[in-house]
This record gives structure tokens, sequence and C-alpha cells, in this order.
């Protein structure tokens, strides 16, 4: 939705760049000031130049801007742009990346319909599925992700769309989305994917036949700590059904700052997501036969179990690594407090590297025998790894472990 007064020379459109080309220049809108960097249009409305071009834009006889609630250049370039990346005919961003998840779910599903979901997903969404959508008479029922049995089993005819994140969070489960697309697929169903973990960099689920794919851009696409944001993307038709109404009538829409620091988010995103991955990969070759650490899961590693599928699926390991200190939760609580480098968070995805334990936190609203079906064990925790040098990484974390 291009506005009358910018100019939009599509540089993604014109030739089949690669990603980190897109990052930087899709879906810029220059306006008639030619600025460089990606123009911060903090505007809630617009002005017509006549009664009868603002009954023209509502009507969408013409198309522009009309309040930004709805949309705004700025985001526009966002969304743009996360298309390019991800393959996607459409998106629309949002507030944070849980009302991306809300949105894509609550548009569509109606009262009498069916709901089959991951149980590994994080928390708020586990919510959303289990506890949100029964209050408007949508059932759901929550299977383990990795056995494609159960999925099966789940479907019924009022299925309406189906959910998963992989990796999962914390225990980095990956799940076969291409497997699980065509189960949906064949119960009529729709699948959405959360594609947090992976980032859009290493993990395409729309190519893998997911119908949506939605994002926390609080995570990876910041990722430096600044602002919460959401994207959900799919086909012109899946938004166009589903996604926009919803967006524009109730308004989870996200405010053109957070847009644009996303955007210039976007434009580093994969020389962070490279050096993160890298740094993940280098701490979990050195921690993996570490006395003090009992069982360690890396998506990009051999020993992985679903390593087949993550090899198949996606393009590189991940920026977050999964162990579990030997003694429980006193020598998991211990190693945390010892560390100096890392910080103690339960976010992720950021420039800086934090930990978080899981049991404790973003999991401790589940039951103790839910954590155990999931994997998280008192002694797990989640390391998302930063940009900091690898060996200083490596250091803080052997020198903590020598507090346990
Ligand atoms: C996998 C996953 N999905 C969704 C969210 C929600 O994103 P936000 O905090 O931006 O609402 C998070 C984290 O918070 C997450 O880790």
């Amino acid at each position: 939705m291009p506005a009358s007064k910018t100019t939009s020379k599509a540089t993604s459109k014109t030739r089949n760049y690669r990603p980190e080309t897109q990052l930087v220049h899709a879906g810029t809108l220059r306006s008639q000031f030619a600025e460089t960097s990606e123009a911060l249009f903090l505007t809630q409305g617009y002005v017509y130049d006549s009664a009868a071009q603002a009954a023209r834009r509502f009507t969408n006889e013409e198309p522009g801007y009309q309040y930004s609630r709805f949309s705004n250049p700025t985001v526009t370039m966002f969304e743009q742009r996360m298309c390019a990346l991800e393959g996607a005919e459409a998106a629309r961003a949002t507030a944070t990346g849980m009302a991306a998840v809300t949105t894509a779910l609550m548009g569509q599903v109606r009262a009498g319909d069916h709901v089959v979901a991951s149980k590994a997903l994080f928390g708020s969404c586990l919510y959303v599925v289990e506890e949100h959508l029964p209050r408007y008479g949508v059932t759901s029922t929550v299977v383990s992700g990795t056995d494609l049995d159960e999925w099966r089993a789940a479907m019924r005819p009022n299925t309406k769309t189906c959910f998963l994140e992989s990796p999962t969070n914390p225990a980095l489960d990956v799940l076969d989305i291409k497997a699980i697309a065509e189960i949906a697929h064949q119960a009529g169903a729709t699948l959405v994917v959360d594609n947090v973990f992976s980032t859009p960099l290493y993990q395409k689920p729309l190519e893998l036949g997911a119908d949506c794919v939605v994002y926390s851009a609080t995570k990876h696409i910041d990722g430096q700590g600044r602002c919460l944001g959401g994207v959900i993307l799919g086909s012109e038709k899946f938004i166009q059904d589903n996604v926009h109404q919803l967006i524009r009538q109730t308004g989870p829409s996200i405010s053109p700052f957070n847009a644009w620091v996303l955007l210039k988010g976007l434009e580093t995103l994969a020389v962070r997501v490279q050096r993160q991955t890298d740094n993940a990969a280098t701490v979990a070759v050195a921690l993996a036969g570490h006395p003090k650490i009992t069982r360690l899961i890396y998506p990009g590693r051999p020993d992985h179990p679903q390593a087949e599928v993550a090899h198949r699926q996606m393009k590189a390991g991940s920026t977050l690594v999964a162990f579990e200190v030997d003694g429980g939760k006193a020598a998991a609580f211990r190693f945390q407090d010892a560390l100096k480098l890392v910080k103690i968070s339960n976010n992720l995805g950021d420039a800086k590297s934090l930990i978080t334990h899981p049991a404790t936190t973003t999991h401790q609203r589940i039951t103790p025998a839910q954590r155990a079906e999931l994997g998280i064990s008192d002694g797990l925790v989640r390391l998302s790894c930063g940009l900091e040098h690898p060996d200083d990484l490596v250091e803080d974390l052997t020198i903590a472990l020598e507090a346990v």
C-alpha cells in the first residue's frame, strides 16, 4: 500500500537478490527528500487533497494511507522487507509477538472450531490455545510435537488450524514442519508456525508447506533489547481472509517508531545471527563433555534427538543452547549466580548473552509433570548466545561451572 507521496524503487522485486541484500534494501519507500536511511513517519493520520479523495481512500478506489492503526509507510517498509526475506506475499506487523500469535489464531477460528497445537510452546502461546480460545467456544488438543501419530490422531472434522514452534522453547526439540503441514492439510486445516527460535534466515516454514509464519520481532529482529514487535506472514489470501480486518478493526497494530527500529534491526540481522550461531556452536562444543553437565541440546549437533529433521529443514543450528547442570535447581542457581558476563534474563536473541532457568521462570506456571514431559528438568538452563567474543563466553561459562 504505497503512499502517494513516496516512491518505491522496489529493489527486491526487480532482481532475485540474496537475503543479506534484501535485509538492507527490500521494501524501501523513499520520500521526496531522497533520504538514505528509511524515514520514520511518526504520524497518526494523513490529510487528503479533497473530500472526494478522502471518500475514494475509504472505499479503496484509490490506494493510500488513512490512519496508522490500519497502516503507515514505515510499517509498510518493515512488512515489505519481511515479505522479501520470508518469501511471503503479504505481512502485517503487530505491537508484540503475542499480538501476532493471537491474531493469527483468533482470525481463523469461529465458535465450534478446533485447534491442534504442540505442547512445547512458549507459555503465553499455550495460554492462548488452552485458556483463551475455549472462552469463545474454540476447543483445542495439545500433542507431543515430535510424534506425528499424535498429530494425526488429534485431527477432527472441525479442526481449523494447527500451531507449533520449532525449535521449541526451551528444550530445542525440532518438529517436522513439512510432515505436520501435510497432516493439517489432509484434515482441511492450516498450519501456523512460530519461527522465532530459528529466525527467517535458517528456516522457511512457508516453503515447507506452512500457511502462516509468526514472529516475535522483539527477539533476533530487534536483537538489541530496545522494543517489542511482531509480524504475521502468509499468502495475500490468508492475510486478507484472516488477519487484515482483525488488525484494522481491533488495533493490535505496531507503532511506527517500533517498526522503524525493527526495520533498522533487519539490516544487521544476518551478520548478528550468523555470529550468535557460531558462538552457540562453539559453546556447545566446549560444554558438551563437561563433567558438571549431564545433557546438552543443540540443533546443529549430530547427537540432537531430531538431528535428521534439523539437518533437512534448517540451514544452520541455533543461537540457543540448552543444558542440564548436574545437581538440579540449587546447582543451576549457583551456576547462574557465578556468571559475570552472561546476564540472567528470560529474553533471547539479544546482542548480550542471556541465560534463564525455565523451571522457575518462563515455565513455572505449568505443573512439574508437564515440565518433565517437555524435558524441562530442574537443572536445565537455556542460554541465548550474544555477540561477545566466543572465548570470553566459554571462559565465563566454564569458570561459573566450577562454582556448582
Ligand atoms: C517462541 C516465542 N513466541 C512468542 C513470544 C512472544 O513475543 P513477545 O514477547 O514479543 O510478545 C516469545 C517471547 O516472548 C517467544 O519466545
